[in-house]
């Protein structure tokens, strides 16, 4: 088949094949009424599975051209200078959270025992990189309904010990940057905005609009299907600030010194000119390891998909806005009994999905069951509240290794009363209204009687005790 083309001309060739491929069986089918509607799901086309082929042909496996180009691409998005691709939005998290502890920073690197102000509505590997370097969590309240931290309570938060920020933009909703990002900066605290669920979110500050994720020191996002745009698995680590650049290049390239991408020896040109540590003079740049660092780069097959995905992304944006006013729309005289979301103050969410509480008497239980019965994916807003995960149950046994900071009545009430829909720009009209149909339905047997319940105890370094919330009969 090949034997009369160039290499060129065959990698061509099977791109073509791969077109007619997607298009013969892989393009979205059309919904019809009763399919099931997923929360979320990768949208995609010939030019993803194309860049896929590419990048298999080329076989070059680890990060390369298409990582390079991907990373440029999503930094001139979010109009900053440096991005790294990842493997995971966790390992994004991971890399962001080890990069603040460098001896690099002096005084202002994360230390053992150092607090670092975050939520429990959320996420868990949001925290767990704090938890796990031996830093210690501090968590706040969220309001509802917006799902972000109580910016009423930092001062509250604060010791002597806080080092830094951690928290994301609850389900593409911009958490108030204004006052996080003041209370930061007036402390010299760092902030990592976990910008995983809110890619392409916006946020005036000072007469300004940015892109969340580009406001604090660094940015995190998450590849995986759910997500604004996917590669399957991925994450980015991004910031604007050289030297936390380099540190994020070091965490993740096994916390080696040297700068060179893959396949390039002597990037700098003075590879055996240099002392480090106590090695010999001379000893070989591209084996001096600054810090104890992880291997948690992306292939270069994801970044190709990536490449194509970052084409789209502005579109996907606009229907993921779209999407949310339908249901909003949709639902919004349901207010009586369930709470809707609502977005922050002087921002241009990048819905992630649709929040909902629901009021005293209704079954949050009922009406999510209804709601699946309809074939209709529903979701929790992650962990509810992590500290009465099972991951917790060491530490709540201790009260040590974490502190909460006041109650976190509304967090336990998110655990207990609230769920979310997707709005992924998979979503045609038809089934955003039959979500809201099903809502409307479901709402009307989930009405139920209440009785009083006693959550259990939470017990946090501070002693904090649970409040006795109502609990509804499911
Ligand atoms: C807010 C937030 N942070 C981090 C992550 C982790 O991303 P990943 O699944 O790519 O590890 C997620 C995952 O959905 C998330 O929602």
């Amino acid at each position: 088949m090949f034997e009369k083309m160039t290499k060129e001309e065959a990698a061509k060739a099977i791109g073509e094949h791969v077109r007619e491929y997607y298009r013969t069986f892989m393009a979205r089918k059309p919904y019809k009424d009763g399919d099931r509607i997923s929360y979320a799901g990768r949208v995609f086309d010939e030019e993803e599975m194309t860049l896929l082929a590419d990048s298999a042909l080329e076989f070059w496996l680890t990060s390369g051209r298409y990582a390079e180009q991907f990373e440029k691409k999503l930094a001139d998005y979010l109009g900053l200078p440096f991005c790294s691709l990842v493997n995971s939005g966790s390992s994004a998290n991971l890399i962001a959270f080890m990069a603040l502890t460098s001896p690099l920073l002096g005084e202002r690197a994360v230390r053992r025992g150092d607090e670092v102000i975050t939520v429990a509505a959320g996420f868990p590997t949001t925290v767990t990189p704090i938890l796990q370097y031996g830093a210690i969590p501090v968590f706040l309240d969220v309001t509802i309904p917006q799902y972000n931290i109580d910016v009423s309570l930092l001062e509250k938060a604060l010791s002597p010990k806080t080092k830094a920020v951690m928290i994301a933009h609850t389900m593409g909703n911009p958490f108030d940057v204004k006052a996080v990002k003041e209370f930061c900066d007036t402390r010299k605290l760092w902030l990592v905005e976990d910008n995983c669920d809110a890619l392409g979110a916006a946020y005036t500050i000072n007469g300004e609009e940015k892109l969340t994720g580009a406001i604090g020191d660094i940015g995190t996002s998450s590849f995986y299907p759910a997500h604004h745009i996917t590669m399957g698995e991925g994450g980015a680590v991004y910031t604007r600030n050289p030297l936390l650049h380099k540190l994020i290049r070091s965490f993740r390239d096994w916390g080696r010194d040297c700068v060179c991408p893959s396949g390039v020896d002597n990037f700098c040109g003075r590879r055996y000119d240099k002392r480090y540590g106590e090695l010999p003079a001379g000893y070989d740049h591209k084996f001096v390891y600054s810090h104890f660092g992880y291997n948690v780069k992306a292939t270069d097959m994801q970044a190709a998909i990536g490449c194509a995905q970052m084409d789209k992304l502005p579109a996907f944006v606009e229907k993921r806005r779209h999407n949310w006013k339908r249901l909003y729309e949709g639902l919004k005289d349901t207010r009586e009994k369930l709470i809707l979301p609502e977005a922050e103050p002087h921002s241009n969410p990048s819905w992630f999905g649709f929040l909902i509480t629901c009021k005293e008497g209704v079954s949050k239980n009922k009406l999510a069951r209804y709601i699946e019965g309809e074939n209709i994916q529903t979701r929790m807003l992650f962990a509810g509240n992590l500290v009465r995960q099972p991951c917790f149950d060491e530490a709540r046994k201790t009260g040590e290794g974490y502190r909460v900071a006041g109650a976190l009545d509304a967090t336990d009430r998110i655990m207990r009363d609230a769920f979310w829909l997707g709005v992924y720009p998979g979503m045609t009209d038809a089934m955003i209204d039959r979500m809201i149909e099903a809502v409307r339905t479901g709402l009307k047997q989930a009405e139920t009687a209440i009785r009083l319940t006693p959550p259990p105890p939470q017990i946090g370094r501070t002693g904090l005790s649970g409040r006795l919330p109502v609990e509804r009969a499911a």
